[in-house]
């Protein structure tokens, strides 16, 4: 088994990230060394410059990262922990995918239609190409499984055409080049919403930070985020069924179900009947509760930028090293000559 993924360095982890995706990285990246095989886990710094940014914010968010991932569980001497920009083959392979990928593949994303909106000549070429660079970081590792939430999967599913398209035009084919990549997204908090909109995902690029709960966010912060959190004034049903059509109620006793570990009916069976005046202070302890070790963490870590460069360092070295196989035989499928 061979596990990638990434996440953006643009602002704090979310409890979205968290259980849609950070705890499977660390769950995963247990299971992979005790069966042999390796995870890597990056920053996606080079997505980040799709769209606008602030260059010292950028250097500063991808440390916060770094230290946010360790304190979530991400062992560095376990893991091959980096940062893209420090790892020139992902550009390079990216490019060398262009030729395959698709206009009509790529127009087709949801989430390029989503960023840019009305406004698609205004964005950077970089926004629209931004799945072909996703797809290099899993194909230039051979990952098998990629750890992501819900809104990954179409781009996880785009990797997987460029890889068949690739292997089908320029490889033999008992000998293909790319290994096809599986999503594994997790049953249970796939999709975590907004606290303010049962409709819409949670993200770091709300506008309201009320919006999500930060793993930065102490606890203080973390009750009134679920205290003040948009419901409706029933009381909590007593089974599944009952919470179709109330997408507040569903997302947070989803996420209750996440962080304890347990089933959305079990949490319904615990509180069916009872009103939110009941269920948020309960919700709102146990985030508390479980946050708080990776806050400390996360607190301790951040001080130490030399600490943090140097985990960088060490995991962009493993992967330069890593990713030079597929690369050279990417260069030679397509017969580029390189001396
Ligand atoms: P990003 O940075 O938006 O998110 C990182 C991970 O968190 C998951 N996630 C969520 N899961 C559940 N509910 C939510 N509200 C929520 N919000 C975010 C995402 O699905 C993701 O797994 N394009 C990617 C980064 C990337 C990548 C890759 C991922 C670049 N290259 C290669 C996998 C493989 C992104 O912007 O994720």
């Amino acid at each position: 088994m061979r596990i990638v993924s990434g996440i953006q360095p643009t602002g704090n982890l979310h409890l979205g990230n968290y259980l849609g995706a950070i705890r499977n990285w660390v769950r995963m990246q247990d299971e992979v060394a005790a069966g042999g095989g390796l995870s890597l886990y990056f920053l996606a710094d080079l997505h980040a410059i799709s769209q606008p940014h602030v260059p010292a914010e950028l250097s500063a968010n991808c440390r916060e990262m770094v230290a946010a991932l360790v304190a979530c569980g991400i062992d560095p001497d376990k893991s091959v922990l980096f940062n893209q920009a420090q790892v020139p083959q992902h550009a390079e392979l990216q490019w060398l995918l262009n030729g395959t990928a698709r206009m009509g593949w790529l127009n087709r994303m949801t989430q390029w239609k989503d960023k840019a909106g009305k406004n698609r000549e205004g964005q950077s070429v970089a926004l629209f190409t931004y799945p072909v660079l996703q797809a290099a970081d899993v194909l230039l590792y051979q990952a098998t499984h990629v750890p992501v939430g819900e809104d990954q999967k179409q781009h996880l599913e785009l990797a997987r055409d460029i890889a068949q398209k690739f292997n089908n035009d320029f490889c033999p084919e008992d000998a293909p080049v790319f290994t096809l990549p599986k999503p594994t997204i997790p049953p249970e908090a796939a999709r975590i919403m907004s606290l303010r909109d049962g409709n819409a995902k949670m993200s770091k690029s709300d506008p309201s930070d009320m919006s999500r709960i930060n793993l930065t966010d102490d606890a203080d912060a973390i009750m009134q985020k679920v205290k003040k959190a948009k419901t409706d004034p029933e009381p909590l049903p007593g089974d599944k069924a009952g919470l179709e059509g109330r997408p507040e109620a569903a997302n947070l006793v989803g996420i209750y179900a996440a962080m304890a570990g347990t089933s959305v009916e079990a949490v319904l069976g615990q509180f069916g009947g009872e009103g939110f005046g009941k269920f948020k202070p309960a919700l709102g302890e146990l985030l508390v509760e479980q946050l708080a070790p990776i806050n400390a963490r996360f607190n301790e870590l951040r001080q130490d930028q030399a600490a943090l460069d140097a985990i960088l360092a060490k995991g962009g070295a493993k992967a330069r090293e890593l990713a030079a196989p597929t690369l050279a035989a990417t260069y030679q499928a397509l017969g580029l000559l390189r001396g």
